[in-house]
């Protein structure tokens, strides 16, 4: 009688992150070595987050792939690279139960499949391939009991997108472009866990979850080659901006948080402008959140000979920060400011006529609660935001916004119904 074979499964959630200080150009394109170091924070996977299930059998006769269940080449560069270096890593594992057992050496010749879902738009600038890759080495490490650490592990995942690195951790992170050639000192550290600044609430305005039309990859290839202002950023900005920024997060100062945060973004989108050809990722509803926070947090402005002054309130200052695409993240200090920002959100930005409430505002909804809106006709009632003059309206601009905040890194779900991939066929489900 054939012997029944076996199919070994791991499944794992994985955050995703925004930068505060921003990773945008490579100085090695293959090991993926960035040229200044950058920080995030790693977003509450209940809202945004990659699972991947990962099997192994004797039975599998190649490699294979579904995202969002879809079949994927893992012909790429980067999955090779994550795969050799996961493999190389491997260690024996046995279960007695099941009947397997895998030599350190049979990993070589065992195949994967792997299986992901994002509960996010993909490459819709929210850095899906940050928790996508994160989540695939991180879940291959389990599978194949490889003994390294989560900042051994972010030095893989860096291979397959830069950013995935500091998935590896909740919390703030720091990916730290190390010195080496072989990238060995390239890789993310946890700054503060994820209850350090536990107040913080993130308000995601996704404006459009269509792909979006320069890679990062492509643009930060192009800023490298073009960009003078890359340059002088990498050289001379981020260092000191990194420290004082590593100082804001370690005192809670969400002050200097915001400054730096907002200065940062702008100074990414610059160098995107500085660019040849030059690469566009905030569009105009993204233009019209800066200038609406812009105008929510400066109470006055007054023209004085030749300065021109703006006093900010430092209690309705938010942070804004833009990725590669047009989505705003806005960090505010605390659940009372994110409650009013949500309110004057809705109102400059409420939903197209047909929209319903419910998906127009997802993840953390019990803000929406705090803000007193229930229904869409709540958000028609709005009052306007009194720092804006004229507010206008601008129905349908936003897709939908979602409600989050810092979270923590990855872990193993061993709810067996949660897994992609079918137990008996190692197939999708
Ligand atoms: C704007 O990590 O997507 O989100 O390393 O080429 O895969 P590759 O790029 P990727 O770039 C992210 C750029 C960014 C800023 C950031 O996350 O730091």
């Amino acid at each position: 009688m054939a012997q029944k074979t076996w199919v070994r499964m791991v499944t794992a959630q994985t955050p995703t992150n925004i930068a505060v200080i921003k990773y945008w150009g490579k100085r090695d394109e293959t090991l993926i070595l960035p040229v200044n170091d950058s920080i995030s924070v790693t977003l509450d996977p209940a809202h945004l987050c990659t699972i991947t299930t990962v099997a192994v059998s004797p039975s599998f006769d190649q490699d294979r792939m579904w995202l969002n269940g879809k079949e994927i080449s893992l012909s790429g560069g980067r999955y090779q690279n994550c795969l050799r270096e996961i493999r190389a890593r491997a260690c024996e594992v046995e279960d007695k139960e099941k009947g397997i057992k895998i030599a350190k050496n049979d990993w070589e010749k065992l195949h994967v499949h792997v299986a992901s879902y994002n509960n996010f738009p993909t490459a819709a600038g929210l850095a899906s391939s940050a928790a996508g890759f994160a989540c695939l080495v991180f879940a291959l490490a389990k599978l194949m009991k490889a003994k390294e650490d989560n900042s051994e592990l972010s030095a893989i995942a860096r291979q397959g997108s830069g950013s995935a690195c500091r998935s590896l951790f909740g919390g703030f992170v720091k990916w730290i472009m190390g010195k080496a050639e072989d990238g060995s000192d390239s890789l993310a550290v946890q700054l503060v866990d994820e209850k350090h600044w536990d107040e913080l609430v993130i308000i995601i305005a996704v404006v459009s979850s269509r792909q979006k039309e320069t890679s990062s990859t492509t643009g930060m290839r192009d800023s490298v080659e073009t960009s003078l202002l890359l340059q002088h950023r990498a050289k001379e900005v981020v260092p000191k901006r990194i420290k004082q920024m590593e100082e804001a997060i370690k005192n809670r100062d969400f002050g200097s948080f915001a400054q730096l945060t907002c200065a940062d973004s702008n100074q990414f989108h610059a160098v995107c402008l500085d660019t040849c050809p030059p690469i566009f990722y905030m569009n105009d509803t993204s233009h019209r959140q800066v200038k609406f926070l812009v105008s929510c947090q400066c109470a006055s402005h007054s023209r004085s000979s030749s300065k021109f002054y703006m006093k900010c309130d430092d209690t309705k200052m938010v942070a804004y920060t833009f990725d590669a695409g047009p989505n705003a993240v806005l960090i505010a200090h605390n659940r009372k400011a994110a409650t009013q920002l949500l309110q004057k959100l809705l109102f400059c930005f409420p939903p197209s006529s047909d929209a319903d409430l419910n998906s127009y505002v997802i993840g953390d909804k019990s803000i929406l609660k705090d803000a007193g809106i229930e229904d869409i006709k709540d958000v028609e009632a709005l009052p306007p935001p009194p720092e804006i003059k004229d507010a206008q309206r601008c129905k349908g601009d936003v897709s939908y916004f979602i409600c989050t905040k810092p979270g923590r890194g990855p872990g193993l779900l061993s709810d067996e119904s949660l897994a992609l991939l079918h137990p008996e066929t190692g197939l999708p489900k």
